[in-house]
């Protein structure tokens, strides 16, 4: 038997000597850093191998072991070390077959996640990858849709804005040159030009707003109030309207329903939904517009008698200079009110939605509700 002090001496130069080989291949490691898995584990199997023998050095210099001894054991570890360096490329090839396979995937432009079963870490890598192709993907088509918004955009402003700007020449040279003298006409036509530049520089105005919004320029200043004091002041900017078309014009909004909001902007969306539905709501009808709380959300509803909007032109509403059919008349607006309204809603957070109700349509916008105690 091997006294117990010279067991620790063995440990403690085996451990030295394994320490020196460790150091080296640590040294080494930082060297190759940059070189292949495959190429590092053959490091760690060589250094594995190494520190054995040194181990074994240590003890045939202590003279634990006879020249036999020493021979026999370090034939085994050789022998044993060889199989451990083989293991070791044989992963590293295989780590190095699984990355191709991920070059592979990412290279073909689309990214397919491999079928073949890869290491954990690289399985993560590959669901993270498809993850961000997925949202790649998606952007580009958004971008996508966006750009042909902005091209319709750019036809409708080349005909909408150029007609009316025809009619006013017109009118304004048929003034200059007096072909039409009989005051009446005269001032008939003064009055068409007047109400035409006032639309002309609302949809201007309406362009600028649509522009901001695609450019996500839209900046709010947002500040706490309450829905009823929003809707009462859209409803109070559109009685005007209403008296003249005889339509009633009703709210009916819970008190202290407290949102945070642009009061301008989201002002400036429910004046759209609310003159749309004056407009579209034959005299002697009603246009509501209520304020409650839905699924923990601020929900206001606007409802006219427009008598439905068709079924297919429901999903379109809200693009970029989409109209109707019967709105499509000169003088009718540009198609661009419920653009606005649907990118401002949506810069704050909020949803908006229209469906085919009662003798009408009904738009109904979400908006985060800020706790009622805050
Ligand atoms: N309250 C409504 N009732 C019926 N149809 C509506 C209503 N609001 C909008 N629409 C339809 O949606 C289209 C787009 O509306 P909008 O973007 O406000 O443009 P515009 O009012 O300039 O036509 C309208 O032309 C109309 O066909
Ligand atoms: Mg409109």
């Amino acid at each position: 038997m091997i006294p117990f002090e010279d067991l620790l001496w063995v440990g403690f130069y085996a451990a030295l000597a394994a320490l020196i080989v460790a150091g080296v291949a640590l040294g080494l490691l930082y060297v190759l850093r940059g070189r292949s898995v495959a190429t590092q584990l053959v490091v760690v199997g060589a250094a594995t191998v190494l520190a054995t023998i040194s181990g074994i050095l240590v003890i045939s210099f202590m003279m634990l072991l006879n020249d036999h001894d020493r021979a026999v054991v370090l034939a085994v570890v050789t022998a044993a070390g060889l199989v451990a360096m083989a293991v070791s490329v044989l992963l590293g090839r295989r780590l190095v077959a699984a990355n191709r396979v991920l070059v592979e995937a990412v290279r073909a432009g689309r990214f397919e996640p491999p079928e073949v079963r890869l290491p954990a870490e690289l399985a993560e890598l590959s669901r993270e990858l498809d993850a961000a192709y997925q949202r790649l993907a998606e952007a580009h088509r958004r971008e996508q849709a966006l750009e042909a918004s902005r091209r319709e955009l750019v036809a409708w402003v080349s005909h909408d804005l150029r007609t009316p700007l025809a009619g006013l020449r017109a009118m304004a040279e048929a003034l200059e040159d007096e072909v039409v003298a009989d005051p009446e006409t005269v001032h008939r036509y003064h009055s068409r030009i007047r109400v035409e530049v006032e639309r002309l520089t609302e949809m201007v105005d309406d362009l600028f707003e649509l522009s901001r919004i695609h450019a996500g320029a839209l900046r709010l200043s947002r500040r706490r109030v309450g829905l009823a004091d929003l809707v009462a002041e859209a409803v109070a900017g559109a009685e005007a309207l209403a008296r003249a078309k005889g339509v009633r014009l009703r709210g009916d909004v819970r008190e202290g329903l407290p949102v945070q909001v642009d009061t301008a902007e989201l002002g400036r969306a429910l004046r759209n939904l609310v003159v749309n539905a004056i407009r579209h709501t034959p005299a002697d009808g009603t246009v509501e517009i209520i304020g409650d709380v839905r699924d923990g959300r601020a929900r206001v509803t606007v409802a006219d008698a427009c008598g439905g909007i068709p079924e297919d032109d429901l999903p379109r509403v809200f693009d970029v200079a989409f109209r109707g059919e019967t709105a499509r008349t000169p003088g009718g607006g540009a198609g661009l009110g419920l653009a606005i309204a649907r990118g401002i809603v949506e810069a704050h957070a909020g949803e908006i939605g229209v469906a085919n109700a009662g003798p009408g349509c009904r738009f109904e916008v979400h908006l985060p509700l800020l706790a009622l105690t805050a």
